[in-house]
């Protein structure tokens, strides 16, 4: 029997109007988070009341939406801790962001037979760029190991650094089995040691506070849309001092300072950055996004998120014939098993006809599956709207798929 909602529980999903029009149990916040109302009201406004395209017209409009956009880029430096405004570039989402550091950072950092350090736990999108700029330069990737239970230690890491090594590129939070990883030793080694390190915070920035400063990393990205802001778009974060010696992604309108047939200049970090007109009400509704889980407040957040996942843990763990796919030390939001034989892709589908939506396949962490010689799993995801009773309806769907199968 599902327990009923506490008023504090309803409470938060009253926020989000997809609660109120679907009963959906959701949990797939790694893949992407459900909106609150300020969110998809922010974006409403600015079509409804300020659109105009920004950093261009002299009249008001133009003005007032140059002014939220950049706003919203103060809210993103507040609330990564950033030393400065101009060391937040706004991009599609964190794959356009790692791209850019792989494409660009590399052209001043990289030389024939230098090493990148990336570990077991990547999604692709902090794999397959790496590749594509090891091959533009001859570089070599190495791979700092995940122990049996999901953990990358600092040592597995550093047992990889050599003098050749340039970057240290690794996710704050496993999206497939939900591992923490201590980012912080990790950059404190990298840096005495001059190599870069990117931390891919998809899915720690809607559950951690993000301190850049206090992590000590070069590069930060994270996208928008799993920090409960809208799709397309994400932030790359970047050291001032790096990215001013960054040669552009991108070129087009508004990254420039003069313009001749026989040269460019460049303008100034962030612009340089971000060529064309950005998604501006994207980046607006990502301010918003931010500014109200600064409201909640991350510690609470967080709370909340370890809460919600030991319950999971436990419900999860009670039911005959589970297999949790990693027991990793710190856990953020995310649980992946297995059931009997089952295959992930059934248990997903049907659960879905239970209205219970899952994330089920790799994960697009394929090296992760391959570590445990499996090619898929069950995932359940959490946002701050996630709470026990998702979790005991999950383990009714679960016990329901089994009997499905019994029968057959
Ligand atoms: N990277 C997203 C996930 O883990 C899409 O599901």
């Amino acid at each position: 029997m599902i327990k009923t909602q506490t008023n504090k529980e309803a409470d938060i999903k009253s926020d989000f109007p997809i609660f109120k029009n679907n009963d959906i149990i959701y949990l797939d916040s790694a893949a992407s988070a459900q909106k609150p109302n300020l969110v998809i009201n922010s974006i409403n406004d600015v079509y409804s009341n300020y659109y105009a395209n920004i950093n261009r017209g002299v009249y008001t409009l133009s003005q007032i939406a140059t002014d939220k956009y950049e706003d919203a880029r103060e809210v993103v430096k507040e609330f990564i801790n950033a030393e400065s405004s101009k060391e937040i570039i706004f991009v599609k989402g964190a794959t356009e962001a790692i791209n850019l550091v792989a494409s660009s950072v590399s052209e001043i950092k990289l030389k024939k037979n230098d090493e990148i350090i990336l570990s077991r736990l990547e999604h692709h999108s902090n794999i397959v760029p790496w590749q594509i700029s090891a091959k533009k330069y001859g570089a070599k990737i190495k791979i700092a190991e995940s122990d049996e239970n999901g953990n990358v230690s600092c040592e597995a890491v550093m047992k990889e650094v050599s003098p050749k090594t340039k970057f240290i590129c690794i996710t704050h939070i496993s999206n497939a089995l939900g591992t923490i990883l201590p980012v912080k030793e990790i950059c404190t080694e990298a840096k005495s040691r001059g190599i870069y390190t990117l931390i891919d915070g998809c899915q720690a920035a809607p559950l951690l506070g993000i301190d850049v400063q206090d992590l000590g990393c070069d590069f930060y990205v994270f996208s928008g849309h799993k920090t409960y802001g809208p799709t397309g778009i994400g932030v790359l974060y970047g050291r001032k001092e790096i990215l001013s010696e960054t040669p552009p992604y991108q070129g087009g309108g508004d990254m420039i300072d003069r313009v001749t047939f026989e040269h460019t200049t460049y303008a100034d970090i962030p612009s340089k950055f971000e060529a064309g007109t950005p998604n501006i009400a994207g980046a607006i509704g990502l301010g918003e996004a931010l500014k109200w889980m600064k409201k909640i407040g991350m510690k609470n957040i967080h709370k909340h998120s370890q809460k919600v996942i030991s319950d999971g843990l436990n419900i999860l763990g009670n039911i005959k014939g589970i297999r949790i796919i990693g027991e990793p030390n710190n856990r953020g939001g995310v649980i992946s098993f297995l059931y009997k034989n089952i295959h992930p892709h059934d248990m997903g589908t049907l659960l879905n006809s239970y209205n219970i939506a899952v994330r089920t396949g790799h994960h697009c962490a394929q090296p992760t599956m391959d570590r445990y010689k499996i090619s898929s799993t069950v995932r359940a995801s959490i946002g701050y709207y996630n709470t026990k009773s998702d979790f005991e309806a999950l383990a009714e769907g679960i016990l329901k798929v089994s009997k499905v199968f019994e029968k057959n």
